[in-house]
């Protein structure tokens, strides 16, 4: 039988060399916080609790990432990541194995961690990964036969030590007795003069007891964030992942280097996905779905066949099957578009709905408005929705065609099958198949004569 896990995880750095009033492992990563990444991979491991460490910044970290399965502490002098563990270590099942991640190492998988977890039922285990840059790193020290010695941090490694390319992702495991044994007795007689977590498996090394070293497999998990330009290099190499496996599962990107999740994407089968594209919140593309260059979408649902032209801004929105949006839309919460509806550019939407293959061609804005089916919103049709204080809903029936450069003054209902004559302004409501102008009549006046014209 396994012992119980319990994982500590580390948030209480500072961060200062991220320059930033945000505590560091609040900072974005592909949309949520760094610190939520190790906390969902934590959760894979099915541990008895997650304590985190916090301090810098607590409260802000706290109400952020808030759950019932988190126990918060404080560490409230950061004296270094061995002082960190030892703020946790008393509120651990002593009979368990401690697992201790680092808030500021976000790409970690759980495969590595399942393995680590499984070593360390036989003594202290350390994750370590092979780095052709280790600068900013701990270097790990070997002996001849290759057995783990210690950890030196880059601050008190000398020339030799510095050129080592095997280094410490931060990740270690062991049983909880040991653990705190050896926590009680690290010292901080060093160049930051802190307690070091990874001096725990020097000393247990200098005693006798073997350390198993693991290596990632993957050349980028083990990578840190302790500045802007590292956060941006996590960044590109999650999505470089994310896009990896949108790729594997069917999905035609254009270019993987080219396109942002920054939350869940969720796609059927052939969607198209072109380059440039970011998307954010939840996203559901179904089949045949294609996503032209340069869009932006956030919290939407999009039915097959549809197809999101160049340059779209869509937020909140339910759009249907084979409908076609954009290029240059931009559908604002609470749009729905039925099956076979047309956005065209320069179109806003907020709060509206379009029925089964109604349309909204060119330069238009909707809000608060609900058309039925088969209509069309002509050129530079504006719903005035607002009067300055509440808004009032336009609605307009099926077969219903609203002529150019209309103004609609809300609360309006024009009813099926009624026309408005181009470039109306209505403020009464319009009854079926009638025809509504709404502007004065056009007179020419002949034999006028410009200023200046002399005439004959
Ligand atoms: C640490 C390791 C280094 C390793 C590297 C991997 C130590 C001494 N060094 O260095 O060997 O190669 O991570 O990324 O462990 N923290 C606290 N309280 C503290 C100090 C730190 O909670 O008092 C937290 C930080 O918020 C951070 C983590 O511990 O999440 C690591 O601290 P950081 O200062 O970034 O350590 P590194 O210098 O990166
Ligand atoms: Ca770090």
């Amino acid at each position: 039988m396994s012992r119980p896990l319990e994982i500590i995880v580390l948030a209480a750095g500072k961060g200062s060399r991220m320059h930033s009033s945000l505590p560091k492992v609040l900072h974005d990563l592909a949309g949520r916080p760094l610190l939520s990444h190790v906390l969902d991979t934590a959760r894979t491991l099915k541990p008895r609790r997650i304590h985190v460490v916090v301090g810098h910044g607590g409260e802000q970290v706290r109400e952020q990432l808030n759950h019932p399965d988190l126990l918060f502490h404080e560490q409230i002098e950061q004296l270094g990541t061995g002082h960190a563990v030892g703020c946790a270590l008393p509120y651990c099942d002593s009979a368990s194995i401690i697992l201790v991640l680092f808030g500021d190492v976000p790409l970690i998988t759980s495969s590595s961690l399942h393995d680590l977890v499984a070593a360390a039922e036989q003594g202290p285990a350390m994750l370590a990964a092979d780095c052709p840059d280790p600068s900013g790193y701990g270097r790990v020290i070997t002996d001849a036969s290759g057995a783990f010695v210690a950890v030196v941090e880059e601050k008190d490694a000398d020339t030799r030590q510095r050129s080592i390319t095997l280094v410490n992702t931060g990740v270690l495991a062991a049983p909880g007795p040991l653990l705190n044994q050896l926590l009680a007795r690290i010292g901080n007689d060093n160049a930051q003069g802190e307690y070091y977590l990874p001096d725990v498996l020097g000393l247990a090394r200098q005693e006798g007891t073997s350390v198993s070293v693991a290596t990632t497999g993957d050349a980028t998990e083990f990578l840190g964030v302790n500045d802007r330009s590292q956060l941006e290099q996590l960044e590109r190499a999650l999505q470089q992942r994310l896009a990896g496996q949108l790729l594997k599962s069917g999905v035609a990107l254009r270019d993987r280097q080219r396109l942002d999740i920054r939350g869940e994407l969720q796609c059927g089968r052939d969607v198209a996905i072109d380059v440039n594209v970011v998307f954010e919140g939840r996203v559901v593309l179904s089949d045949g779905v294609r996503v032209g260059a340069h869009c932006v979408l956030r919290d939407v649902e999009v039915g097959s066949g549809t197809d999101i032209q160049p340059f779209c801004h869509i937020e909140g929105a339910c759009i249907g099957a084979d409908c076609r949006v954009g290029p240059y839309a931009r559908l604002r919460p609470g749009t729905h578009l039925d099956q076979a509806a047309r956005v065209g550019n320069f179109v806003e939407t907020k709060n509206s709905r379009l029925g089964k293959g109604s349309k909204a061609n060119h330069l238009a804005y909707l809000g608060d408005t609900q058309v039925g089916e088969s209509s069309n919103v002509g050129a530079g049709t504006i719903t005035c929705n607002y009067d300055g204080l509440n808004k009032h809903p336009t609605v307009l029936g099926d077969r219903v065609f609203v002529g150019s450069n209309s103004t609609l003054v809300a609360p309006l209902e024009l009813a099926n099958d009624s026309f408005v004559a181009a470039g109306s302004v209505l403020t009464e409501n319009v009854p079926a198949s009638q025809l509504a102008v709404g502007r004065s009549r056009q007179r020419n006046i002949p034999g006028w004569r410009r200023p200046g014209d002399k005439g004959q």
